[in-house]
């Protein structure tokens, strides 16, 4: 009987990595913005996000509660989405503004509301408030994707000319 716990085991490991076909599918829409770093920074914070989606997924997907475990793993994806989303947002204002974008104020006015929201989200996870994990969910995994492709994409098109 050892061997299909053994193989429900290595299921599990190959699950955690795993990217679904709907994760992969989001992050090739990120658009580029014409500046590799914040590139970088989009697909590294996307991919803190889908972590993130991955363990609402999996209990979503049991019908079941988080586990203690869940817990913790959402609760420190929370918490780096927080802090590399505000060292991102800091990086790309003080892009915008060294360039004299036009947009600056209105730009740096999105990233407050997105911050706020985002740290709206790290409280419920840190107050283990499983009630409105739907939701989320959805919002999780919308507001960067929205974001990167239409206000960040416009400073794109206004220094890179990015069509
Ligand atoms: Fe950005
Ligand atoms: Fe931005």
């Amino acid at each position: 009987m050892a061997a299909p716990l053994f193989i429900a085991l290595e299921m599990t490991e190959e699950y955690t990595k795993m990217r679904t076909e709907f994760h992969t599918m989001l992050l090739s829409k990120l658009k580029d913005v014409g500046e590799p770093r914040f590139n970088l920074a989009h697909e590294k914070l996307f991919n803190i996000i889908i972590d993130a989606d991955e363990i609402l997924g999996a209990a979503a997907t049991g019908e079941r509660q988080l586990t203690e475990e869940e817990w913790n793993a959402l609760s420190s994806a929370s918490d780096d989405l927080a802090a590399y989303t505000k060292v991102h947002f800091a990086e790309e204002e003080a892009f915008l503004v060294a360039r004299s974008y036009p947009e600056s104020d209105r730009h740096r006015a999105t990233h407050l509301g997105l911050v706020e929201e985002l740290n709206n989200f790290q409280k419920k996870v840190a107050q283990r408030d499983e009630q409105d994990l739907k939701e989320m969910r959805r919002w999780l995994l919308e507001w960067l994707l929205s974001h990167i492709n239409h206000e960040d994409y416009a400073y794109a098109q206004h220094f890179f000319g990015k069509q």
